[in-house]
Formats: C-alpha cells, sequence, structure tokens
C-alpha cells in the first residue's frame, strides 16, 4: 500500500491529534424572541474554518475510498487519486488566505460537487452489482456522500438561521453520523474482539437512541415554540454520550496505531477521522447550546 509511504499526507494526519474547533461569526437572523439580548445570534458558521475542516475529511474519503477499491479497478483507483491531489491542492490554498471568496471558493465548490458525483457513481455501481465492492460499504459511500453535500451546502448557504432550528438540524444530521460510525467499526473489527465490539455494541443503542429522539424533537420544533427546554437536556445527554464515543475511536486510534488491535481498517488514520469528526460535532454543540438556553428556553444558563 503506497499511501502508507509516499509523501507527507498520512504522517500530517498522524501528527495532529489537536481537537478541531469551530468559530462562528455573529450575524443578526430572525430569532422567536424579542429579548434584545437574543436579537444577535450565533448563526453562521465561519465558513473558511469548516472549508479546512472539511476540506481535510474529503482528502481522506478519497485515500479511504481508493485503498478500499478492488485491485482490478485502477481507473476506479486513479480517479480517487487525482481527488486526494485535488483537495490537497485547496488546502494549501485555504491555508494560505484569511476570506474564502473568489477563484479559490469557486474552485471548492466545484471540487466537492465532483467528489459527491464520483461517490455516488460508486455507489451506484455497488447497488446495481456492476462493480466487485471492494472493502467499500455501500453505507460508507453514502455517509461520506452526505458529508459531501453538507460541506457543499455550508458553502452554497452562509445565510443565518433560526438557532434552535440550527441547533436540531445539526443534532439529526450528526448522531446519524455518529451511530454509522459506530456501524463501521463493528463491522470492520474482527469477530476474535469480543470486549471492544460488546463496548461498540452499547454505543451502537445509545446512538439509535439519541437519533430517534433527536429526529422527534425536530418534527415536533416544526411547530415553533418560543422555548423548548427538553431541547436543552437532550443535547446536554448527547454532548455526554458524543465525549465517551469520541474518547472511545481515540482510544481505537491508538490501539490501532501500535498494532494491537485486530480488524480489516485499512488505515488507522480512519478511527482518527470519526474522532474529528465526532469532536466537531461537540464543538457546534458547545457553541450553540448557550445561545439556545439563552434564548429559546427558560432555563438558567448555568444549569
Ligand atoms: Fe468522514
Ligand atoms: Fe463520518
Amino acid at each position: 500500500m503506497d499511501d502508507y509511504n509516499n509523501d507527507n499526507f498520512y504522517k500530517e494526519e498522524y501528527d495532529s491529534a489537536d481537537y478541531e474547533t469551530t468559530d462562528y461569526s455573529m450575524n443578526k437572523c430572525d430569532c422567536r424572541t424579542d429579548s434584545p439580548l437574543c436579537k444577535k445570534c450565533v448563526c453562521q458558521y465561519n465558513r473558511l474554518e469548516e472549508a479546512r475542516f472539511w476540506s481535510r475529511i474529503m482528502q481522506e474519503h478519497a485515500l479511504f475510498i481508493k485503498l478500499g477499491l478492488p485491485a482490478d479497478q485502477p481507473m476506479l483507483r486513479e480517479e480517487a487519486q487525482n481527488f486526494i491531489d485535488l483537495f490537497e491542492n485547496l488546502r494549501r490554498r485555504l491555508d494560505k488566505v484569511n476570506r474564502l471568496e473568489g477563484d479559490l471558493l469557486e474552485d471548492l465548490i466545484k471540487a466537492v460537487k465532483l467528489i459527491i458525483e464520483f461517490k455516488a457513481k460508486l455507489l451506484r455501481l455497488l447497488i446495481q452489482c456492476k462493480e466487485a465492492p471492494g472493502s467499500n460499504y455501500p453505507l460508507l459511500l453514502d455517509h461520506t456522500r452526505r458529508e459531501a453535500k453538507r460541506f457543499l451546502g455550508l458553502l452554497l448557504k452562509p445565510e443565518p438561521e433560526d438557532s434552535l432550528d440550527l441547533l436540531l438540524e445539526q443534532e439529526v444530521f450528526w448522531l446519524r453520523i455518529m451511530k454509522e460510525h459506530i456501524e463501521f467499526v463493528i463491522h470492520l473489527l474482527d469477530p476474535s474482539e469480543r470486549e471492544l465490539l460488546e463496548q461498540a455494541e452499547g454505543f451502537r443503542k445509545i446512538f439509535s437512541r439519541l437519533l430517534e429522539t433527536g429526529r422527534d424533537l425536530e418534527s415536533m420544533n416544526g411547530v415553533r415554540p418560543k422555548n423548548f427546554n427538553t431541547v436543552i437536556r437532550f443535547t446536554q445527554d448527547v454532548i455526554k454520550n458524543t465525549m465517551l464515543l469520541r474518547d472511545f475511536k481515540a482510544a481505537a486510534f491508538e490501539l490501532a496505531k501500535l498494532c494491537e488491535v485486530l480488524s480489516i481498517i485499512s488505515t488507522p488514520l480512519l478511527l482518527d477521522h470519526i474522532r474529528r469528526e465526532a469532536d466537531k460535532f461537540l464543538s457546534e454543540l458547545n457553541m450553540l447550546l448557550p445561545e439556545v438556553t439563552k434564548c429559546q428556553s427558560t432555563l438558567k444558563q448555568d444549569k
């Protein structure tokens, strides 16, 4: 596997175990409350930070897909490698700017659209049994396609949103992602790894339940209540469990790096990748929860 040795890509990903943070800019938006304190909501993503986070994720998806493709598919493997190179180049450009605009924004949008189509093409081939699956699960392709579509949405739609809507939308998106991460880990661990599998199964149950509840709350939020305290309690539960899951992923990454776990995971980087996505989810929750507590609940913020 040449990806283990070539260039700085793999090494760089290993070295950076720091947790990602997301900045949000303050923007006026259509809050449900009349309080002057809530006229300004945390509503808009910092698109440059988002672009840096997600471009690295896109580059890694291309690597995972390439490693999962069968050896007799040189064209598809080459296509995947082109995406690795494309996003590596975009990441270099993103590191040099302090605003996301102009050609760079356009090139990024174009690249994300192309990788969405690439993932969709592979998924279509697998669904129609036109291609040997290799070790890319169809659900993994769909999962990474959804992540890419979220990135594209952030690039195309920077307008402010209501913070409670945004919080619930984030929770439903990410809880599904977290649940699927656990399912992928369960399917990639060796059957002899009974203790890890049991822990993962416990997480799968918790995150399936949280996802179902998140969907219920998001639907109820459609009636536009002025306050929704249950969402605060639910979000605190989500944060607590996501921190535990993040730690589980980080521990699994350390084990894989030391070659202390039996699995068919193509590269330990996959475990670091899903750990970073858990931290991204946590940073988004920690940013929005105080805002929603202040403006869309009857609870004290420090509760
Ligand atoms: Fe991902
Ligand atoms: Fe993911």
